[in-house]
């Protein structure tokens, strides 16, 4: 059986450069339009089905690491990091570790950590570019990308800004289960594409915060439990591939619609999966309804504005930049991101 361990250790044979003193990287935060929920792997964290997401553009994780005596030191936020992320840490980069060495690792999030808003994701993928830097390893962001994925599934797609898709990929060795910027998966399969699909100047994203409170049930316990309890999970897989090839249309043809659409109805498919399982998940709080309420009754006005929801209960707003001010009416709290 392939270990994570031997993954790694493949990937850094290829590798030459020497170590240095220090790495520093960003990475955003993405959300996915298409969600990745459930492992076939959890060992090498390969993904059940693909995935497709937009990045959160400046928001993210700047990190830094040096070396360290002693013991590994971990800081988030300017503070000592709490013992569930500093563990986390450890555990990750022991898979890089030669011998008797420790790390210093300063990491800054200018996002909520741990409220579904994705910063695992940006957490692991600016840890990882940080440490190629370190080492000198000079991979490219696809080996990044299967990198980042030991971290956290969803780090997989922080790589890239934009649009990216995460191949869930088919062997049994994880080697094809990579990353990359949706303008190159589109340009591989031929399928022709409006100049948007890489800098989709309209397309805005709107944070509507609920909780900063760290999820009750953490992703990979999450997505186990629903794929071994939840009936409805068994179509899933399904629904997953249809809207992943959908939401690549839609953004060949810079069709925001079907965009909005697919992305509303896959989130919603998603944590219907959840609290089908048992004991039931659901990560919603009742603000969280109220939201959804109120985005489907402007969409009924005629506002074209769509929402997704990660496993927390905070909603990303879907709408281009020329309904920005409606927006800003309906709910004035909104923190507006520009994903390019
Ligand atoms: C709902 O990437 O946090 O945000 O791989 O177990 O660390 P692990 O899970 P994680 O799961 C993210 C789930 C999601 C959907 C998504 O981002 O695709």
């Amino acid at each position: 059986m392939m270990t994570r361990q031997k993954f790694v250790d493949n990937l850094l044979q290829r590798t030459k450069g020497a170590a240095g003193t220090r790495g520093e990287a960003f990475a955003p935060a993405n959300i996915a339009l298409c969600k990745y929920w459930g492992k076939r792997n959890e060992e090498l964290n390969l993904p059940v089905n693909s995935s497709l997401s937009v990045s959160l553009g400046k928001l993210g994780t700047r990190t830094i690491v040096k070396f360290a005596k002693n013991a590994d030191r971990i800081y988030l936020n300017g503070k000592p990091a709490p013992e569930y992320f500093a563990s986390r840490t450890s555990a990750y980069l022991d898979l890089f570790r030669p011998e008797g060495v420790f790390f210093e690792v300063r990491t800054k999030n200018n996002i909520p950590t741990g409220a579904g808003l994705a910063s695992s994701a940006s957490g692991f993928a600016a840890l990882v570019k940080a440490l190629d830097q370190l080492f000198d390893w000079r991979f490219n962001p696809r080996e990044l990308s299967m990198l980042a994925r030991l971290g956290s599934g969803s780090a997989t797609r922080s790589l890239y800004g934009g649009f990216a898709v995460w191949h869930a990929g088919q062997r049994a060795d994880g080697m094809d289960s990579y990353a990359e910027c949706v303008y190159e998966d589109l340009k591989d399969k031929k399928i022709p594409a409006q100049p948007s699909c890489k800098v989709w100047k309209n397309l805005c994203v709107g944070i509507l915060e609920v909780s900063k409170a760290r999820k009750p049930v953490g992703s990979t316990d999450g997505m186990n439990r629903t794929r071994e309890t939840s009936e409805l999970y068994n179509s899933w897989p399904h629904q997953a591939a249809c809207d992943y090839d959908e939401l690549r249309t839609a953004i060949a043809a810079e069709d925001f619609p079907m965009l909005g659409k697919t992305a509303e109805n896959n989130a919603l498919a998603m944590h219907s999966t959840m609290m089908a399982a048992w004991p039931p998940l659901c990560y919603w709080k009742p603000q969280t309804v109220s939201l959804m309420n109120k985005v489907w009754k402007a969409r009924e006005d005629g506002l074209e504005l769509f929402f997704t929801i990660d496993a927390g209960p905070n909603l990303k707003l879907l709408f281009l930049k020329k309904n920005q001010a409606a927006v800003k009416k309906l709910f004035p709290k909104v923190q507006i991101v520009s994903p390019f």
